[in-house]
């Protein structure tokens, strides 16, 4: 039920009522032909018959079957048409019988005189027509062969019009000549009165304007049909990264995990880089691999002492290792840059635990990621992350394994793989590849690790903590759930809205 104002009213109502003329008049004919007859026994002939047109007919009976003043049976049958072509010969004759008159009743006529005489199509179907049919003999000179011919194809055309049966031969040759066509006919038959019949429709009020409200008595309502479907309605959608996303969350939730705070996409190259030992002169660093900002171009603060121990550790090592032996610059440090990955995060988050006292913990993250990276099918110059950690006493690489089978076990992928692989953080580190059983071959879905005591150590956490770490793609687990193959398709400005809309909810793996 909806209050609606009288402007809207006047809208809806033209939606229920007949207004136009023709119309009008075609619910006249009906209501009033069904109030002395019993039935219309065919709307097409009905239609014909009161030189109506048939659409509007049969809109009407749809209509007033609505409203229940009357009852109809849907009535399907093929018809003949004429084509443009047929249309043309039924009104003017047909080619042969043009060029049949043409040629003179005695003695010939040259093929050239009788082609300047008649119209290029007519000279052209006319003279095969009319030799095939042996009216005339044809060579060079044409004659005719009988004296006196009749158009059939004319008079078979016009029957066809009128709506005359015709036998199966001449069909059978209009239509290799395409001078005719079958096509689909609906329409109605059994026209009868209905349980409201009348032979004037009234009109009902539908809504419950002011004015409806204060003329109630007035006037007859219409029905509530409790069974109409409403309105879709026009609500939000989530994209299928969100949607993945949420599995996903929902996975590290069901293992106990934390999420981490990663609202910050800028980043200082400290966090993103120096943090996780990772040294100023590698490529990574470069301005053709990473977006650095332009303003503000660096951080305004870090924890000094905290930096102290990163350059140390990177210059001459330290808790066991030899360092990279290099200056380390601060001002590289201080760059700002859009985050490369999120295992920034995880540095502070590892960092700001190494400031209380020790407790073990679960920590993960799915956000956005930015690469200065050429832009193609599989590869945008953003993309989102998903990263898991663990942090405790003693973790080995056999727990990294264990929890890893775990969490993929969980997303329905119970193969896995693992094969050594190199980040500047983690050591050792393992390329994470899974049995693909639609693609029948093992596809690599991660990257993981146990992170460097280099990393760990200036931290201030335990000698004893280690932290074992994997990060993932959402893209690539999202196109292959979704079926999209072209990233473009999936994320930026040429994304079909419809696709957002329409898109099934997403459930991975195990319940
Ligand atoms: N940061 C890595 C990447 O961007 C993923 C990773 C996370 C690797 C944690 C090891 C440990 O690919």
């Amino acid at each position: 039920m909806k209050i609606v104002s009288s402007k809207e009213k006047s809208e809806t109502h033209s939606e229920l009522c007949v207004t136009n003329n023709t119309a009008k008049m075609a619910e006249a004919a009906i209501l009033g032909f069904l109030q002395n007859n019993e039935s219309i026994p065919d709307s097409g002939k009905f239609a014909a018959e009161l030189n109506l047109d048939h659409e509007e007919i049969k809109n009407v009976i749809k209509s007033l079957q609505g409203f229940r003043y009357i009852e109809a049976k849907e009535l399907k049958r093929e018809t003949l048409v004429l084509t443009d072509e047929g249309k043309k010969y039924a009104a003017e004759g047909s080619p042969e019988f043009h060029f049949f008159s043409t040629v003179p009743e005695e003695g010939s006529i040259s093929k050239d005189d009788l082609e300047k005489k008649l119209e290029a199509s007519v000279f052209k179907i006319g003279s095969t027509q009319a030799a095939k049919k042996k009216w005339v003999a044809m060579g060079k000179q044409v004659s005719r062969k009988v004296q006196h011919v009749e158009d059939k194809v004319k008079e078979s055309l016009l029957q066809i019009q009128q709506g005359l049966e015709l036998d199966q031969e001449s069909l059978n040759s209009l239509k290799a000549r395409k001078l005719i066509v079958t096509q689909g006919w609906t329409g109605y038959s059994d026209v009868k009165k209905g349980p409201c019949y009348a032979p004037k429709r009234k009109i009902f009020a539908t809504d419950l304007t002011r004015e409806n409200l204060q003329n109630w008595k007035e006037l007859e309502f219409k029905e509530y049909n409790f069974n109409a479907k409403g309105q879709p309605l026009d609500a939000g959608h989530l994209h299928p990264l969100l949607k993945v996303r949420k599995q996903f969350k929902d996975i590290f939730c069901q293992m106990g995990f934390e999420e981490m705070p990663t609202n910050n996409f800028v980043e200082s190259s400290f966090w993103n880089f120096d943090a996780l030992f990772q040294p100023q002169q590698h490529p990574a660093r470069d301005s053709h691999d990473t977006f650095f900002l332009k303003a503000p171009s660096t951080t305004r603060e870090l924890p000094e002492d905290y930096v102290e121990r990163v350059k140390q550790v990177h210059e001459s090592g330290g808790y066991g290792s030899r360092g990279y032996n290099y200056d380390w610059k601060r001002e590289e440090a201080n760059k700002n840059l859009l985050r490369t990955h999120t295992t920034a995060v995880s540095s502070r988050m590892l960092y700001a635990l190494a400031k209380g006292p020790f407790t073990p913990k679960k920590y993960f993250s799915i956000d956005r990621v930015f690469r200065n990276e050429a832009v193609d099918r599989t590869h945008l110059a953003e993309f989102h992350q998903i990263e898991g950690l663990i942090c405790d006493r003693g973790l080995t690489l056999g727990d990294l394994i264990g929890v890893l089978q775990a969490f993929f076990s969980r997303l329905g992928m119970p193969k896995l793989r693992f094969k050594p692989a190199y980040n500047p953080y983690t050591e050792p580190s393992m390329e994470i590849f899974s049995y693909h059983e639609g693609l029948e071959k093992w596809v690599e879905i991660g990257n993981s690790g146990m992170f460097r005591p280099e990393m760990l150590q200036p931290m201030g956490l335990p000698e004893d903590v280690r932290v074992i770490a994997w990060g993932l793609s959402l893209e690539r687990p999202t196109m292959i759930l979704y079926g999209i193959d072209n990233i473009r398709d999936l994320f930026g400005h040429k994304v079909d809205l419809d696709l957002i809309k329409r898109n099934p909810i997403c459930r991975v793996g195990i319940e």
